[in-house]
């Protein structure tokens, strides 16, 4: 069986992470990334092919040249203020190039699929934590390609008979502990860094976006994961399909809720830097609480985080923005 698995999205912030992590767990990660979000360099630890998911030619002639056993489906857009004002791009992009590389793999007859969805296919959450049963009804274009997606992959592995893991991220947070890789979006919409942007004095201000919202402090909680849990369990994920295991669709998680001004007091607490803020109005499209329920992927995985503690995330971001971690 080859050890070579192909990783849409491979040099982006996830992806990476994720090729690391298989890397160092036997597997050859082959990085497939159209660089419109991504960074070449951070593609270490296999080939990068440059090329986009919507183009078939180039999918056929990379599972022809690498003969992966197994594709991770990362790339896509994730901005959901821009899913909003551009619709298009996340349908085109998300759903139409997403089949597009569902067609190929068929084509190759590689069936085994590990994709990136989200807790945005949820939407506002009826109960807490949220279990992957739950009502998914998306809020915004963004969870709605995702969902889209994860029912035609439902479609084809009842027609085709492929098996996928659909794993729903919750808020991916942190860096290489090594220092390898980092966080680098661009713009920066995220909490974490921008916060620490702001700590280190390279933003004015983090604008909180609301402060009136029905939690203990008043902002929103939000269940951060560190990007190396998130990558390991990726590769649990690729070694049950491999042992032929079934169909998952799980959550990916720390389990825990941390609000806004949790994150920034670790930030004091570990960096010494007080975030400078702003106080605005509630971010449409905002849900005020979401945290998962871990106890799926922990059966069915043995996935357990290691490092999606809200310190160890902050401890591990911080050198990303030049700032000193002092405790
Ligand atoms: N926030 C601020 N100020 C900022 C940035 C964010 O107050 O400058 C707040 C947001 O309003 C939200 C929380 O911090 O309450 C977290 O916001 P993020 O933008 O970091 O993350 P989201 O929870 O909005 O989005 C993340 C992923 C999406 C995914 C979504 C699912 O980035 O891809 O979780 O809910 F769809």
């Amino acid at each position: 069986m080859s050890r070579t698995v192909l990783v849409t999205g491979g040099a982006g912030f996830i992806g990476s992470h994720i090729c690391k992590a298989l890397s160092h767990s036997g597997f050859i990660p082959v990085a497939y990334d159209n660089l419109s979000t991504g960074h070449a360099d951070a593609v270490r630890w296999g080939p990068l092919i440059e090329a986009d998911i919507s183009d078939g030619g180039a999918l056929r002639a990379a599972f022809d040249r690498f003969t992966p056993d197994c594709v991770i489906h990362c790339a896509a857009n994730a901005y959901v203020g821009e899913s909003v004002s551009n619709p298009q791009k996340y349908y085109r992009n998300n759903v139409a190039a997403g089949l597009s590389l569902l067609d190929a793999c068929l084509a190759a007859g590689i069936g085994r699929i590990v994709f990136s969805s989200s807790c945005a296919t949820y939407g506002i959450p009826e109960q807490l934590p949220i279990r992957e049963d739950s009502v998914q009804e998306p809020v915004n274009p963004y969870g709605r390609t995702k969902l889209i997606f994860e029912m035609a992959l439902d479609d084809y592995a009842q027609a085709y008979g492929l098996n996928f893991v659909a794993l729903r991220y919750f808020n991916a947070a942190g860096a290489d502990p090594d220092g390898e890789l980092s966080e680098r979006h661009e713009p920066e919409t995220h909490l974490i860094p921008r916060a620490l942007l702001a700590a280190a004095g390279l933003l004015d201000r983090l604008e909180i976006f609301g402060q009136d919202y029905p939690t203990d402090d008043g902002t929103c909680i939000r269940d951060y994961i560190h990007v190396c849990d998130l990558a390991d369990a990726h590769v649990a994920a690729v070694r049950h399909l491999a042992n032929g295991g079934e169909t998952l669709r799980l959550n990916l998680g720390s389990g825990q809720g941390t609000s806004i001004d949790e994150v920034l007091q670790a930030i004091d607490r570990i960096t010494g830097r007080r975030v400078p803020v702003t106080f605005k109005p509630r971010r449409p499209g905002d849900p005020p609480v979401l945290f998962a329920d871990t106890a799926s992927a922990r059966i069915k995985l043995g996935f357990t985080p290691r490092l999606s503690d809200i310190d160890t995330i902050i401890r591990t971001a911080s050198p990303t923005f030049g700032l000193e971690v002092v405790r």
